[in-house]
């Protein structure tokens, strides 16, 4: 089949979060299994100052794109994912990607990202390449189906092409005044098309129109395309979301264990395996080393990597983690930057219990391998999780999770229970103080007792949630769609 991916990232070069990870990951699967796949991301600054070579593609040279009033140009790159059979089609475009920041803002993004939404199908047409499945990703590229019908409806090419739309998060929805946004986006005479009652409120929404239009949508996991279907994690569209129920289906992300490997991880200097565990002692003693903490400890570390948002439930940490680093004996390293009461909450657990608790303000990718692979626990309690990919990295680091049970943390983990010694984690039902503190409680109970410890680390090292599982759940779908 021939696939278009549009997204806003795609590790390694653009990555915020997962989002990254697993159009990368997707995509280098269906390369693998053998389909056409061509991935579109906007020529950020930050990619221009890597060392890949990126070559001008034939016919789409300073190809013009009009937004209402405004006119840009944009040329077309394009540029191997490292390790991979895989191409990238980079949209250059200085005006509105030169800068090295991906996200710069909803009021300034809407426009960002109906540029390379456009540029993708305007790429397709001088390529000559009409695409089976055109797959769109969050609100940054949502409006991929409705502008398809809408100002692509005349081109033969594109008579077959499906669309698919992924939701990673439906906590981010893309909305913007609809006044000059509606024309600008050329929709103008398709407004029949739109959400009535927005529209009369003055609003567009651009998730909401992705799910009104794509041809089939996925959620990230499961159990998060149920809960999005319920007020609580439908963020106002979880009416919309059951009315078109019979067209949504969750897939669990994949992982790449390409990336994601304690045997070959180039950011680790120990390597280790399930039936070698030695490097993954020499791991942890060189975390503490070099975020300054005794190295001679046995007390057990628990690493936190994350955006530092309020989905991601630190919010519980205020009081739990307090208490538990005064009362229990555990060392705490913790990766991360994003809204600044948890920042600032980070760098006082960091001098409440200085040799006890660290913390990193900022985004560092060696990093979070040498946490994942140095911790013995992984601390998730996301209020919500679309799917998460640092739980699925931890289980094969041999990092037993404790989670929230919710979105993709209650479909990839599950429960240690010692007794018959099944089960890869702790995970807590209730989003209340008393829940993680139960689970800490419990994983920090069960740590000393080795033997039982090392059937749950291997438990979760066996899990396998690789790209080749997992992708094909897409390529039966798209298949499904093409007929
Ligand atoms: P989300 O996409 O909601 O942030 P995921 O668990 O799906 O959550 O993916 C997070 C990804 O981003 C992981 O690959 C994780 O290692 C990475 N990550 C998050 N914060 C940081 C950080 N501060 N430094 C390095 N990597 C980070
Ligand atoms: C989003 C979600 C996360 C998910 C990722 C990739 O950022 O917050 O749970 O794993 O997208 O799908």
């Amino acid at each position: 089949m021939r696939i278009c991916q549009i997204a806003a990232e795609v590790t390694p070069f653009a990555k915020t979060g997962g989002l990254g990870d697993v159009v990368a990951g997707l995509s280098s699967f269906l390369a693998r299994d053998g389909h056409d796949v061509r991935v579109f991301l906007p020529f950020y600054g930050q990619i221009a100052k890597r060392t890949e070579t990126f070559t001008p593609v034939d016919f789409v040279r300073n190809v013009p794109i009009a937004i209402g009033p405004r006119h840009f140009t944009f040329s077309l790159l394009t540029g191997q994912l490292p390790g991979s059979d895989l191409w990238i089609y980079f949209v250059d475009c200085p005006e509105l990607f030169g800068q090295d920041k991906i996200y710069q803002g909803d009021l300034i993004d809407w426009v960002r990202f109906a540029v390379l939404t456009r540029a993708a199908f305007e790429s397709c047409e001088r390529m000559g390449w009409g695409p089976d499945v055109v797959h769109c990703h969050d609100w940054h590229t949502a409006l991929a189906p409705i502008l398809l019908k809408a100002l692509y409806g005349w081109d033969r090419l594109f008579d077959r092409t499906r669309t698919v739309l992924t939701i990673h998060n439906l906590g981010y929805q893309g909305q913007v005044l609809a006044g000059v946004v509606v024309d600008a986006l050329g929709l103008g005479s398709h407004i029949h098309w739109l959400d009535g009652a927005d529209l009369a409120a003055g609003r567009f929404n651009f998730m909401k129109t992705g799910l009104l239009h794509a041809d089939f949508v996925t959620a990230v996991s499961r159990t998060y395309a149920k809960e999005i279907q319920t007020p609580e994690f439908g963020f106002g569209l979880d009416g919309l979301l059951r009315a078109r129920s019979d067209r949504l289906v969750g897939i669990v992300n994949g992982v790449d264990y390409g990336e994601w490997n304690p045997e070959i991880d180039p950011h680790l200097f120990y390597h280790y395996s399930s039936q070698d565990l030695a490097g993954k002692w020499n791991c942890k003693r060189n975390l503490l080393r070099e975020v300054g903490l005794d190295e001679r400890t046995a007390a057990p570390v628990v690493g936190i990597v994350s955006r530092l948002t309020p989905q991601k439930g630190f919010d519980l940490c205020f009081d739990v983690l307090p208490e538990i680093l005064a009362r229990r004996d555990l060392r705490l390293v913790v990766l991360g930057s994003g809204e600044s009461r948890y920042e600032e909450f980070f760098y006082l657990l960091q001098s409440l219990f200085p040799g006890k608790a660290w913390f990193y303000r900022g985004f560092n990718e060696p990093l979070a391998h040498r946490i994942e692979a140095g911790a013995d626990l992984f601390l998730m309690p996301s209020k919500f999780e679309p799917c998460g990919l640092n739980q699925m990295y931890s289980l094969k680091y041999g990092t037993p999770p404790i989670v929230h049970k919710t979105g993709g943390l209650a479909d990839t983990v599950e429960l240690f229970d010692s007794a018959p010694g099944t089960g890869t984690g702790f995970v807590f039902d209730h989003f209340a103080p008393h829940g993680l503190r139960w689970a800490l409680d419990y994983a920090l109970d069960t740590f000393p007792h080795r033997p039982i410890w090392e059937k749950l680390m291997a438990n979760g090292m066996a899990q396998d949630f690789s790209w080749d599982r997992q992708g094909k759940e897409y390529v039966e779908l798209y298949g499904r769609l093409v007929g």
